[in-house]
């Protein structure tokens, strides 16, 4: 498919109808590497290529929350070279995208317990967070040293503490207001969760927020994963019947 193709699709697009929160699970980056004969840090490294051309295709397109898994609290099992070269790769990504993300007004979030990541990407991450925070036409949230269960015990806990300070009763506890005490606080649930790579799993990707999100998965490798791809997703997404429970 080509271009032109692509721009096909996005016109068969409903504006009116577009998935407020898109999250993907950035994955098959290491088969991708694999099948051309290359280390898997080659993958990672054509996949932020990828990353930028989503990310302008998500704001061209008026979406208003990304999320996207960079790294989750199981990465640490990798190999220390390829930790090494993600979180270089996530430096490089920001010093080399952030002045374009400022000036398209984009907002830079995270997910995850940065604390445990290495000092120059808490650094850089931070500088994105700060610089953007007051933006206000999209969120690109970044899940690092991300996961799930532990967003939700994170969350638990935190409520045991406000609990202890008489800041919150057992009786107020409600889905409600649970949010408050997830990274995602200001972010609406999920509306399409993408995953490339042939893998039919969460991964401990956003538990709690995935309860009524539709899923669109993929055989591409997400180095391959172009703007075409996201379009098709969104448009298989309108097809959809979203009931939340009711009829
Ligand atoms: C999964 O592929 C991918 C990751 C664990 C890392 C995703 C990170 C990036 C695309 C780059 C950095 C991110 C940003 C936001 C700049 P895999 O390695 O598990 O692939 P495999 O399943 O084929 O081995």
């Amino acid at each position: 498919m080509n271009k032109d193709n692509a721009i096909e699709l996005k016109n068969k697009i409903d504006v009116n109808r577009l998935p407020k929160h898109i999250g993907i699970i950035m994955d098959g980056n290491g088969r991708w590497a694999k099948k051309r004969g290359l280390p898997r840090t080659a993958g990672h490294r054509e996949g932020v290529k990828r990353v930028t051309e989503i990310v302008e295709a998500a704001y061209n397109l008026n979406v208003q929350y990304l999320s996207l898994y960079a790294f989750s609290t199981e990465n640490w099992k990798r190999p220390k070279n390829e930790i090494e070269t993600l979180m270089k790769l996530l430096i490089q990504y920001i010093d080399k995208e952030i002045e374009k993300i400022h000036n398209n007004n984009i907002k830079v979030q995270t997910m995850g317990d940065l604390s445990k990541l290495p000092l120059p990407v808490i650094k850089e991450v931070n500088r994105a967070v700060e610089l953007t925070k007051n933006n206000t036409k999209m969120v690109l949230n970044i899940g690092l040293n991300y996961g799930g269960r532990d967003e939700i015990i994170r969350a638990v806990k935190n409520i045991l503490d406000d609990f202890k300070l008489g800041k919150i009763k057992k009786e107020d506890i409600n889905e409600e207001n649970f949010k408050n005490y997830l990274y995602t606080k200001d972010i609406p649930d999920l509306d399409l969760l993408i995953r490339p790579s042939g893998e039919l799993r969460l991964s401990n990707f956003m538990l709690y927020q995935v309860a009524y999100t539709e899923f669109w998965f993929s055989d591409i490798y997400w180095p391959d994963f172009k703007e075409k791809h996201l379009y098709q997703a969104i448009i298989d997404y309108q097809k959809r019947d979203r009931r939340f429970g009711g009829v």
